[in-house]
């Protein structure tokens, strides 16, 4: 059976690949923060055996050790880097920037997806597809970038795009 690591699986898109990949009968490790509030993914793991919660807060670095040592013996041959941050705050722009905020969002968009993948990289080098996905977005796009502002939004991605 194949595996899926995805980061971010409570909602949104996160969510949406969790029921993908459990529908085409892989196996999903479906991590997120709070895994007690997470009804959606608790239903998917109802009505597929083959789906695992387990809980991450990707900002916590020593979490992804202590995950990536708890998961030592698993293969993995899909991993979703899809938890992120939109971190701007349209009330501090340029000017008045929270540059606390953005060191935090470049945390969580820019740095974990690279410390997940070092992480994990051993269970991703036993299997046979080897693929580790960033999700990116058009608003990291530098000649996409006509309308300007969400200065953390765009760097964090402009970074992760850089970093393939
Ligand atoms: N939706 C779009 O149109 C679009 C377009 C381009 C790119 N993207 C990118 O695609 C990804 C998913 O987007 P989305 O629309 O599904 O976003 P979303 O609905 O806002 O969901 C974001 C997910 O990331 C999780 N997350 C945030 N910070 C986290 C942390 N520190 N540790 C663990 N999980 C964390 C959230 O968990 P909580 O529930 O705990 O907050 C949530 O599960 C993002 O990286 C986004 O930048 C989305």
């Amino acid at each position: 059976m194949s595996t899926v690591l995805i980061t971010g699986a409570n909602r949104g898109l996160g969510l949406g690949f969790c029921q993908r990949y459990a529908e085409a009968g892989w196996q999903v490790i479906a991590c997120c923060r709070n895994p007690e509030a997470a009804d959606q993914l608790a239903e998917l793991k109802q009505q597929y055996q083959q789906v695992q919660i387990y809980p991450l807060d990707v900002e916590s670095f020593p979490e992804i050790d202590s995950l990536a040592a708890h998961l030592s013996h698993e293969k993995i041959d899909v991993l979703i880097n899809n938890a992120g941050v939109y971190g701007d705050n349209k009330d501090r722009g340029f000017g008045q920037l929270d540059y606390q905020a953005w060191q935090q969002t470049l945390t969580i968009n820019t740095m974990a997806p690279v410390k997940i993948a070092e992480a994990f990289f051993p269970q991703i080098k036993r299997s046979e597809k080897k693929l580790i996905v960033a999700i990116s977005s058009l608003m990291g796009s530098i000649a996409d970038n006509s309308s300007g502002g969400s200065l953390f939004y765009r760097s964090i991605l402009f970074a992760i795009k850089n970093a393939h």
